[in-house]
């Protein structure tokens, strides 16, 4: 695996690994993440194609400027590396958060879009009770009380099942949310809560989408998810039982194939 540093005009150190070979695929990461969320699936689509996989602005090996973060900017980070790779476009697989900035790719330079996988994520915009416990959550980090936030909100992201069966799972992924500076989750709160809603632009995509539902997931309700999964013109839908948020932790094996099969669907239809 190779980890590449970089620059752009509004950001000054920002960081992405790449590994494998074939086709290309950018996987980004969801909130209060990192890259390294993508580890094990990302390996696994290593061996059939070329994975990247960017720390945002503000996670992991990215550093981030201000609290007035977009996810425009993101979306002009994710542009730069494809352009730094000398790539005409890729697939794009983005967990939570991570499909809100690819949804904002797909906005913006949709012909760097070859298929948009989201991954426990949604087209629409927040709706105004999210944005007050958004609001209510910054208040919290302000005053200092990250640590109650991610341990708060890390379970939640996970199946009941999941978290009596792999609690060392769930408290690992709160080390690394602590990791991330109570800025930084600031700046991203902040990004998700004026986000443009990209509902009706699903149905004027000209590449496939694919949604990766978890019954579980508290974040995405499996309701959110099936009103907008036939609007796109092609879509794979996978449902996966038991699951919560974070099939990339909770269900790998199923990610990375329903993954390889859409990616593979995008390059050769
Ligand atoms: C994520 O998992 O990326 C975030 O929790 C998504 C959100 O808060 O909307």
């Amino acid at each position: 695996m190779e980890s590449i540093l970089f620059s752009t005009a509004k950001f000054s150190t920002l960081r992405y690994a790449r590994y494998g070979q074939g086709d290309p695929v950018l996987l980004i990461h969801g909130f209060p993440e990192s890259g390294t969320l993508w580890d094990r699936v990302g390996k696994k689509l290593a061996e059939q194609f070329t994975v990247m996989v960017p720390d945002l602005p503000g996670a992991g090996g990215s550093l981030t400027t201000s609290e007035n973060l977009s996810m425009e900017d993101m979306a002009e980070v994710i542009a730069v590396i494809l352009q730094r790779e000398g790539l005409t476009g890729a697939v794009i697989a983005g967990h939570s958060m991570g499909g809100y900035v690819a949804l904002a790719v797909a906005a913006l330079y949709p012909d760097l879009i070859k298929g948009l996988s989201l991954v426990h994520s949604t087209a629409k915009a927040d709706s105004e009770e999210k944005i007050q416990t958004r609001l209510k959550s910054i208040q919290l980090i302000r005053k200092g009380g990250k640590e109650a936030f991610v341990k708060g909100m890390i379970p939640n992201l996970f199946s009941e099942r999941f978290r009596q069966r792999s609690p060392a799972i769930v408290a690992e992924q709160i080390d690394r949310a602590m990791d991330m500076e109570g800025d930084s989750m600031i700046s991203f709160y902040n990004a998700m809560i004026k986000r443009a809603d990209h509902t009706n632009s699903l149905m004027e995509l000209s590449f496939p989408v694919q949604w990766i539902v978890g019954e579980e997931d508290a974040l995405i309700p499996l309701n959110v998810a099936m009103e907008q999964c036939f609007l796109a013109e092609v879509n794979f839908v996978s449902l996966y039982k038991d699951c919560g948020h974070m099939s990339m932790l909770e269900a790998p094996e199923a990610l990375a194939n329903d993954l390889a099969v859409f990616v593979d669907y995008c390059y050769n239809r």
